[in-house]
C-alpha cells in the first residue's frame, strides 16, 4: 500500500517495482515450463515421447505409487525403473530387482515371499524373501506377466495390506515396498485370458509409463545409435568410429524389433571388425528386406498387434536360422540375451533342437 499523501515520485517508483516484479515472476514461471527435461539416468533421446516420459519419470519417482513399465524387448524397461528408483527419496536404499520369467514356477513364492522351516521338502531353515528385503526400498518385478497365479495372490496382499507372509507362515509382517513392475506383454489381454489377475492388475495399473519403440522416436535413433557409438569405441579401447551416410540411412529405415539392445549388439560388432574409421552399412549387418517399413509401425498403439508381430517376427526368425546358427549367434541377431532366447522358446514351444549324438 501507498501512505497517503503521497509523493508522485513514490508512486511512479512503487509501480514500476510491482510491474517488474510481476514480469519477473512471469519469466521465472516460463523458464520453468519451458526448460527442457534433461535425460534421465543415461536414457538419450528428445522426442516429444521421451521428453514426455522423463517428465513422468521425474513425477512418480517424488511419489510412492506403484508404476507399470510397458514397452518391447530392450527399449529401456529397467533403465526407466532405475531412474524411478534413484530419483527417489529411497535412492540411497538399494533396489532389488527381480526378473520373474527367470525364476522357476515352484520357486518363486518362495523367492519372493520367503518361507518358514518346514514349509516344504528341501525347506531346511526359515527364509527371508525378496520382498522383504526390499523394505524401505524399491521392488523391480520384470516380466510380472509370467508371475504366476499363486504369486500373484501373495503380491495382491502386499500391495492391499502392506505385509507379508512367508510361505507356511501364519503370522504377517509389515513392510514399507514401493512397487515398480514392468512387462513386454499386454497385461489387459493376459487378463482376459485368465493369466492374470484383474484385481491385481488395477492395482498395480496405477501410474503407466509406455516406451516407445525405437522406430517410433524419430531423429532419437541416430542420437542413440552415435551416443552407443561413442560410448562402445570408449569401452572397447578402438579409435573414435564414424557412421557412414549410408550405414546412418541404414539405421534410420531398420525396424529394430529387438529396439536399444540390438541396436547396441549391431554397434558392437560393427566396431569389432571396423578396418576404417567410418563405419559401413555393411557392417551392421542390419537386414533392411526383413525388416518392417518404419511407416506400418506408427502410432495406432494396439499393443496386442505389435506384440504379436514382435512374436512372429521371433518365430520366424528362429525357424529360419536355428539350423545354420547357435543359440550365441541367434540371440545376437536378436539383439536378446541367451537367457532371454531361452524363455521364449519356452513361451512359444519351439525348444531347442536337439544335437544328433554321433
Ligand atoms: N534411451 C536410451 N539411451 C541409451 N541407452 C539405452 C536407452 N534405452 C535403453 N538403453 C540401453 O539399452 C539396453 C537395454 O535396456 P534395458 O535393459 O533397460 O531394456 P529392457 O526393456 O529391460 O530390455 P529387455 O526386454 O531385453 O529386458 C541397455 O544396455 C540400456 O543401457
Ligand atoms: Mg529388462
Amino acid at each position: 500500500y501507498i501512505a497517503k499523501p503521497f509523493e508522485h515520485n513514490e508512486i511512479i517508483e512503487t509501480v514500476a517495482k510491482i510491474i517488474r516484479e510481476h514480469t519477473k515472476a512471469e519469466r521465472e514461471e516460463k523458464v520453468e515450463r519451458e526448460e527442457p527435461q534433461p535425460a534421465v539416468h543415461g536414457m538419450i533421446g528428445s522426442c516429444p515421447q521421451m521428453m514426455e516420459l522423463f517428465r513422468r519419470i521425474r513425477k512418480v519417482a517424488q511419489t510412492t505409487s506403484t508404476v507399470l513399465i510397458n514397452g518391447e524387448s530392450g527399449t529401456g524397461k529397467e533403465l526407466v525403473a532405475r531412474a524411478i528408483h534413484n530419483l527417489s527419496d529411497r535412492e540411497n536404499q538399494e533396489m532389488i530387482s527381480v526378473n520373474c520369467a527367470a525364476i522357476p514356477e515352484n520357486l518363486i513364492e518362495s523367492e519372493l515371499f520367503g518361507h518358514e522351516k518346514g514349509a516344504f521338502t528341501g525347506a531346511t531353515a526359515t527364509r527371508t524373501g525378496l520382498v522383504e528385503a526390499a523394505n524401505r526400498s524399491t521392488l523391480f518385478l520384470d516380466e510380472i506377466g509370467e508371475l504366476p497365479l499363486e504369486a500373484q495372490a501373495r503380491l495382491l496382499r502386499v500391495l492391499q495390506e502392506n505385509e507379508i507372509r512367508k510361505v507356511g507362515s501364519v503370522q504377517s509382517k509389515k513392510v514399507d515396498v514401493r512397487l515398480v513392475v514392468a512387462t513386454h506383454r499386454d497385461l489387459k489381454q493376459l487378463v482376459v485370458d485368465s493369466y492374470f489377475r484383474e484385481d491385481l492388475y488395477y492395482r498395480i495399473n496405477v501410474m503407466a509409463l509406455l516406451i516407445p519403440p525405437l522406430r517410433e522416436r524419430g531423429n532419437d535413433i541416430l542420437e542413440v545409435a552415435d551416443a552407443i557409438l561413442r560410448r562402445t569405441c570408449i569401452r572397447l579401447k578402438a579409435p573414435m568410429l564414424n557412421f557412414s551416410d549410408s550405414a546412418s540411412h541404414a539405421i534410420a529405415k531398420y525396424a529394430w524389433p529387438g529396439n536399444v539392445r540390438e541396436l547396441e549388439n549391431a554397434i558392437e560388432r560393427a566396431v569389432v571388425l571396423a578396418e576404417k574409421n567410418k563405419i559401413g552399412e555393411e557392417l551392421l549387418a542390419i537386414d533392411l528386406e526383413s525388416s518392417t517399413p518404419t511407416e506400418t509401425s506408427a502410432f495406432d498403439n494396439s499393443e496386442p498387434v505389435e506384440d504379436l508381430s514382435l512374436e512372429d517376427y521371433f518365430q520366424r526368425f528362429v525357424l529360419e536360422h536355428q539350423d545354420t546358427m547357435n543359440e550365441t549367434q541367434l540371440a545376437r541377431k536378436l539383439g536378446i540375451s541367451r537367457k532371454c532366447l531361452w524363455e521364449r522358446r519356452q513361451r512359444f514351444g519351439i525348444p531347442r533342437k536337439k544335437k544328433q549324438i554321433a
